[in-house]
């Protein structure tokens, strides 16, 4: 199948490491252009655009947490390989522990990164598509937390999962008829920094959750998010695509 990727223009945000970077190297192996978004972790995001090469990768610093990063990141794109086509919200912040741990900063910090940015990504990439009388797509990163919530402590993480599925219909409803389509996936448990460590000390109770019987690699959700991002998509918007090895049935 023809996905119609090539030469396309992708940022990624939180493609330094985990599911961002599989999704970098998806989108580069269709021959796509890819930015590389990172905050602290610039050397990784390096050594990816590295892999990918020069020639269709660029490390894109910023903060989605800052309101003043995000244009940066569209103008620094911009400006190595041409107007973004596609943005793909996948950075996220997920603090843990118990209801009465979280401090209101901890909570409303998880909503600045994993909805507020997402939202400024998305207006701004909505904005820059409107003035060139172009189409585009966009995919976030959700998870099955906010389906299913988590069951080791990360409420607030949950919530702005399940503002982002929300806020993916909402966006996607209002730019339809313009040609942008506008959908999210929903991983179960993927091996990444993530959930390594928690992966590790509870996998059994996991496990039995997982019809699949296994954790999910981060290519596995690359995979759906270029699809998603592709023509042959093209039918699709305000869906949320679970990949979670039947952890989440909907
Ligand atoms: N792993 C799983 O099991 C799982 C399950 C369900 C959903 N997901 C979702 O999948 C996505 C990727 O998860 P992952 O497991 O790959 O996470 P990860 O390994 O923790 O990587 C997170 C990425 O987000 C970036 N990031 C964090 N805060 C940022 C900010 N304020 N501005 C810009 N970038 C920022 C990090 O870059 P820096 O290091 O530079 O900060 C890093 O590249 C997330 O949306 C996550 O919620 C993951």
């Amino acid at each position: 199948m023809d996905l119609k990727l090539k030469n396309k223009v992708v940022l990624v945000t939180g493609g330094s490491r985990g599911i961002g970077t599989a999704i970098c190297k998806a989108f580069a192996a269709e021959g796509a252009k890819v930015g590389v978004n990172y905050r602290k972790s610039r050397e990784e995001a390096e050594a990816v655009v590295k892999k990918i090469g020069a020639k269709q990768a660029a490390p894109i610093p910023g903060d989605l947490a800052k309101t003043g990063d995000i244009a940066p990141m569209f103008d620094t794109l911009e400006k190595a390989f041409g107007p973004v086509d596609v943005l793909v919200n996948n950075a996220a912040y997920c603090p843990s522990g118990p209801i009465e741990s979280y401090t209101r900063e901890e909570w409303e910090h998880t909503f600045a990164v994993n909805v507020t940015g997402a939202f400024l990504a998305s207006q701004e990439l909505i904005k820059r598509l409107r003035a060139r009388k172009a189409k585009g797509k966009i995919v976030n990163i959700a998870s099955q937390a906010a389906f299913l919530g988590s069951t080791s402590g990360h409420l607030p993480y949950d919530a702005s999962k399940g503002a982002l599925v929300s806020m993916t219909r909402a966006i996607a409803r209002e730019v339809a008829k313009e040609g942008i389509n506008v959908n999210a996936v929903a991983p179960g448990m993927v091996l990444t920094e993530m959930v390594a460590k928690i992966w590790e000390e509870r996998k059994q109770k996991y496990l039995a959750r997982i019809p699949l019987d296994r954790i999910g690699e981060p290519e596995e959700i690359a995979n759906v998010t270029v699809f998603l991002a592709s023509d042959a998509a093209s039918y699709m918007t305000g869906a949320t695509v679970d990949v979670s090895g039947g952890l989440l049935m909907r």
